[in-house]
């Protein structure tokens, strides 16, 4: 992809990749205190790519790991997603803001009683985030054998599957009811705003523009 193949396409809307799910509610928040219209948005039904009716931007429902692809691929040009899908996934993009909301932590867990880290044995960790676990281990001098699972992390242990998980934790319930506990934080989560590179230039009085504009809102 280069700056010069956009030359002569027709200019289209602005389009923002947005989260499905968690990160929706907060981003409609957002949007709505900047005054954008986001009836389309709330009302969407089955519908993935909504308009905003008084801004140039419509915005695009999309899985989180695919919010990426999107703004890789230069057919989304901002991306809503979470440092943990950035972490995982990485890529090339810009990484702009943290817009403050979403915010929640990469932790290692394991079962009430459990001492992960006594004896020699190789540990297995069951998370979604094979990348981020094999990093967070490599930087311990660790090896440990990576189960990857799609969801409901928590099973793994109390199914023996694992020795423990590297999973996010929002308000801990999911490990409290399931009886389990964090044994170490691994880092910091909140929503994050990416802007593909070209779009960057393409858009760039636009894009600035909205960078501003939510900047001026504060985080709660
Ligand atoms: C996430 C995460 C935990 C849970 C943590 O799962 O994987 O299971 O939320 O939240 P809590 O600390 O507030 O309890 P999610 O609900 O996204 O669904 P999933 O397990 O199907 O991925």
């Amino acid at each position: 992809m280069n700056e010069g193949g956009r030359e002569g396409i027709e200019m289209r809307q602005i389009r923002i990749a947005l989260t499905k799910g968690r990160l929706e509610k907060d981003t409609v928040k957002l949007f709505e205190s900047m005054g954008f219209e986001c009836g389309s948005l709330k009302n969407k039904g089955r519908k993935l790519i909504l308009p905003i009716d008084n801004k140039p931007f419509e915005v695009v429902l999309a899985k989180a790991a695919d919010v990426i692809t999107y703004i890789e691929h230069g057919v989304c040009d901002i991306g809503i997603v979470g440092k943990d899908t950035i972490m995982e996934y990485q890529g090339t993009f810009f990484e702009m803001l943290d817009l403050g909301f979403g915010k929640c932590k990469f932790a290692l867990a394991t079962k009430v009683g459990i001492d992960f880290y006594s004896g020699y044995n190789e540990k297995s960790i069951a998370t979604k985030y094979p990348n981020v676990t094999r990093a967070f281990f490599k930087s311990k001098g660790m090896d440990v054998r990576i189960v990857k699972i799609e969801g409901s992390v928590e099973l793994a242990p109390l199914l023996e599957l694992s020795d423990g998980i590297v999973d996010i934790v929002e308000t801990g319930v999911t490990l409290k009811e399931n009886g389990l506990f964090v044994i170490e934080e691994i880092a910091d989560i909140s929503a994050r705003l990416i802007v593909n590179t070209i779009s960057m230039k393409l858009y760039k009085k636009e894009i600035e523009a909205l960078l501003a504009e939510i900047e001026t809102v504060p985080k709660e």
